[in-house]
């Protein structure tokens, strides 16, 4: 019970990294607003878990980041853990990219990350234990082809995370984040449906293998746990050494 009586806001969490972290958190005895957009399934990740609360919400619409922090402090008397998780990718060259693209994985991955630590930050520094874990990505130090809205949306979150840590370890709250390497989830299910595909980037972790989400949901645990009391600003690979020969 390494999460006992902790009360935790855990966004994307219908899916991949954000389902197996709130569920694992919940095992681990918090209480857990699970938060992603309408319509998807959050009630698969509650299952019959009594501790998980579902908030159907599009992170980046007006008011949400406001009314996710509420309904939390509501359901559970305050706030100790803000997981900032949901993201989405896409891919285009920059030449051909709309700003609207751009605006949507920034809007998303980024500003909403920023909006709901600015809301939670009040209610965390009340917590004997306060915590924010951002979830960026291995792209926040690297990139591929296509990919300059997500990498900079990524480097984008561990600059807010590192300033996070900076401005609130007076209040006692830490703040990190992760970076996924090559996870199975719904962001990449399409890609690694190819074997071909799926084949060539476990073999580009020592590990030989891809990461699975509760790889990460164990990281974010340490984190939002005792364990991770002392560490903060701290970006977190959790990517089997994909990242060794970068
Ligand atoms: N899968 C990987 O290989 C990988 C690698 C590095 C980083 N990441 C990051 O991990 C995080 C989780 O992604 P995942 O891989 O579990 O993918 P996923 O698609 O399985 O889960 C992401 C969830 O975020 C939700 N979401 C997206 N936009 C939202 C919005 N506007 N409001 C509320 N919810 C929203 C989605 O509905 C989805 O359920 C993301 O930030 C992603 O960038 C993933």
């Amino acid at each position: 019970m390494r999460l006992k009586d902790r009360r935790a806001i855990v966004t994307g969490a219908a899916s991949g990294i954000g389902r197996a972290s709130a569920q694992l958190f919940a095992e681990q005895g918090a209480r857990v607003l699970a938060v992603d957009r309408p319509g998807t399934d959050l009630d698969g990740t509650k299952g019959n878990r009594e501790s998980i609360v579902t908030h159907p919400a599009d992170i980046t619409a007006k008011g949400a980041p406001q009314a996710i922090v509420a309904a939390a402090v509501k359901a559970f008397g305050g706030l100790d853990i803000l997981f900032n998780n949901a993201g989405v990718s896409g891919r285009a060259f920059v030449e051909e990219m709309t700003e609207e693209e751009w605006d949507r994985v920034n809007g998303v991955n980024v500003r909403a990350q920023f909006l709901l630590a600015r809301e939670a930050i009040p209610h965390l520094k009340s917590s004997p234990a306060p915590r924010i874990i951002n979830t960026a990505s291995v792209m926040a130090e690297a990139t591929d082809f296509g990919l300059a809205a997500y990498c900079a949306s990524k480097a984008g979150v561990a600059g807010l995370t590192r300033t996070l840590a900076l401005e609130l370890g007076k209040f006692g709250i830490t703040a990190n984040y992760i970076e996924p390497g090559a996870i199975q989830t719904g962001m990449t299910a399409k890609n690694f449906a190819d074997p071909t595909i799926a084949g060539v980037w476990a073999k580009k972790s020592p590990l030989r293998r891809l990461g699975q989400p509760i790889d990460i949901a164990r990281g974010a645990l340490f984190l939002a746990s005792d364990d991770g009391g002392f560490v903060t600003g701290h970006g977190l690979r959790v990517d089997g050494g994909l990242m060794l020969r970068c």
